[in-house]
């Protein structure tokens, strides 16, 4: 087990879900772009004061700012990484391997479902920040409604999880995702996930995968 891994899939396709627990089974260090620039945002940082309109808008912040950022919180010799949101087109797929992942193996997991059911998912998601808890009001509520079972905090309707915002999010994903898979079905290093299974099952997908 020494390959890096790349989580692919559209917003509200499970990446982080099923980050939570490779990472607790396998012991990867999970590294989400998301979550560094909402850490920004939280933090009113110069940076995070920058991005906060572009995420609400959901667009994408730019290459270079997220790519400095990957740096600045990764240490490729030390870690066996989780790429949790990042390459999200061509370009930081090229970055990517470059600037990090060179002279490193790794693999790509695409997270295969249909982007209409999608819209629903991410609108019903419910987060613990403080946790990293996944809920959601349909498929995963918490056992106390707005209240994380593990931490006890408030859970946080993300402010990018709203129709309009995530119809933006699907289309630059619909826009940006073949030749992000290409490149990596080209290399021989994309494994597609049936990302619609219940969690349980695409996990055990995945550990198979991984060992
Ligand atoms: P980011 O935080 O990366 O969000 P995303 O990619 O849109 O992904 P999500 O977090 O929405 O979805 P997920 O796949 O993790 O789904 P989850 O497991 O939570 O990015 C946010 C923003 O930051 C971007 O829009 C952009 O502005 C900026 N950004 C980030 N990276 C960038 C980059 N590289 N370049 C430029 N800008 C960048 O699951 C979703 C819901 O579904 C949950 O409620 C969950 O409980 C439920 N669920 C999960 N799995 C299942 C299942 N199998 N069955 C039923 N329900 C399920």
């Amino acid at each position: 087990m020494n390959t890096q891994l790349i989580l692919l899939g559209a917003p509200g396709s499970g990446k982080g879900t099923q980050a939570a627990r490779i990472v607790s089974e396998f012991g990867y260090t999970h590294i989400s772009t998301g979550d560094l620039l909402r850490s920004e945002i939280a933090k009113e940082s110069e940076l995070g004061l920058r991005v906060k309109a572009i995420m609400a808008a959901g667009d994408l912040v730019s290459d270079d700012v997220v790519l400095e950022l990957l740096k600045a919180n990764c240490d490729i010799a030390k870690n066996l990484y989780l790429f949790d949101g990042y390459p999200r087109n061509i370009d930081q797929v090229e970055a990517l391997h470059k600037n990090i992942l060179s002279g490193f193996k790794s693999k790509a997991l695409y997270f295969d479902i249909d982007l209409d059911i999608l819209e629903k998912r991410v609108i019903n998601r419910r987060v613990a920040p403080k946790s990293g808890e996944i809920y959601n009001l349909i498929s995963r509520p918490s056992k106390v409604e707005g209240i994380c079972d593990i931490s006890g905090e408030e859970l946080v309707h993300r402010k990018d999880d709203n129709v309009e915002t995530v119809r933006n999010r699907l289309n630059i994903f619909k826009a940006e995702i073949e030749p992000i898979l290409s490149y990596y079905e080209s290399k021989g290093n994309l494994e597609r996930i049936d990302a619609l299974l219940a969690p349980d099952e695409i996990f055990e997908n995945i550990s198979k995968i991984i060992k």
